[in-house]
């Protein structure tokens, strides 16, 4: 794919400060998912820098208000997995915690604040990139999650450092674009959750690619909705688009037959849906899934996607699986290495599937 990977560099490059870009927008996951690349530049780094963004604070507001996005507890919780001191630097005036690093020891890591806290991060403003640049040598994006985002810190640094792409970035395009290639059919894909408009390029781009898409969750109800039928006060997303109908009159999706609900609210999949997804899952060579089939964090609405769960992780199916929601219900069962796959990217994955360039991942070509 002609991506830079951290893998293939000669050591001897890797001396310097490395700015490590990571994900910490979930619930820990994707930061255990980037130990091993920072423990492969413990060894060869002088410094590292761990940048990344939580939540979507706005950047005008102070970091008082901003506290629930404030990224120190994911710093502490990095040191105990790297059994290492992550030092916090609790504040965004980057060029005070410049020399903060470039004081520091040898062989320290840090971690600044929220990059969201920045104006022009979301921008991807030049200044703010270069700014964020002269904080190390070179760059090491382990931030697959966030490759979809044209943001300072994943696409705007690598223009000014050398840029490569970490192990589980590169375990990311490596597995998603082998699952494109020539996946073995049946090839089905399970599409569930809320954010239909995230979806919609994938979906229209499997209409072929795909032999049938399973639909579950708010994505059902706003299909359901579109096509005319009664679903009550479900959950719907009602800003109908020319895709979106589109997606509605697909002719390979395969829509609920029934559902859990509270009154007139429908909540999950109900039992002779999970049954027929069930089969069709068994006869499938390939799995790709993103969203769960209801509101699965309140208590009785969860069968319908645990039973997904099962159903995948006990079927031969190569699987990809990727959004937090699921991920985080699939450790739960512990049942994360029946998977073929587990991808990081929620959004990111999507887009990547849909067969759309992600900016953060062609920052990272030669
Ligand atoms: C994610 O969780 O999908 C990524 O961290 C991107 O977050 P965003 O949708 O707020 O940009």
């Amino acid at each position: 794919m002609g991506i830079k990977y951290l893998r293939k560099v000669n050591k001897k490059y890797l001396s310097g400060t490395a700015i490590v870009r990571l994900d910490l927008n979930d619930d820990g996951y994707r930061m255990e998912r980037a130990v091993p690349t920072l423990k492969y530049l413990l060894k060869f780094a002088n410094k590292i820098v761990v940048l990344s963004h939580k939540g979507r604070p706005e950047p005008s507001l102070t970091l008082r208000d901003n506290k629930k996005y404030s990224l120190e507890p994911e710093s502490v919780k990095l040191s105990k997995l790297l059994e290492k001191k992550v030092d916090f630097i609790g504040h965004i005036r980057l060029s005070e915690a410049g020399n903060e690093i470039r004081n520091a020891k040898s062989d320290s890591i840090f971690m600044l604040e929220n990059t969201r806290f920045l104006e022009g991060e979301k921008e991807d403003e030049r200044e703010l990139a270069e700014h964020f640049a002269s904080l190390g040598n070179y760059f090491v994006n382990e931030a697959f999650a966030s490759s979809h985002r044209k943001n300072a810190s994943v696409t705007g640094i690598t223009k000014f450092l050398p840029s490569y792409a970490g192990f589980d970035f590169e375990n990311e395009v490596e597995n998603l674009s082998k699952i494109m290639k020539k996946p073995k059919r049946p090839f089905i894909a399970i599409f569930g959750g809320a954010k239909i408009s995230d979806k919609l390029v994938t979906m229209l781009s499997f209409r072929k690619k795909a032999d049938c898409m399973l639909v579950g969750g708010a994505l059902a109800n706003t299909i359901l909705y579109l096509r005319g039928e009664k679903i009550g006060k479900s959950l719907v997303e009602r800003e109908m688009d020319g895709a979106m109908l589109k997606i509605a009159g697909l002719k390979n999706l395969v829509m609920p037959k029934d559902f859990r609900k509270k009154g007139t609210i429908i909540l999950d999949i109900g039992p002779k849906t999970e049954k027929e997804y069930g089969a069709i899952i068994k006869k499938a060579k390939t799995v790709v899934w993103n969203g769960p089939m209801g509101a699965f964090e309140t208590k009785g609405f969860e069968k319908g996607t645990k039973k997904i769960i099962k159903e995948i992780a006990t079927s031969k199916a190569f699987s990809v699986v990727g959004g937090s929601e699921t991920l985080v219900l699939i450790r739960k069962m512990k049942l994360e290495k029946k998977f073929g796959f587990l991808s990081t990217g929620g959004g990111a994955m999507l887009e990547f599937l849909g067969g759309k360039k992600l900016p953060g991942v062609e920052a990272l070509k030669k």
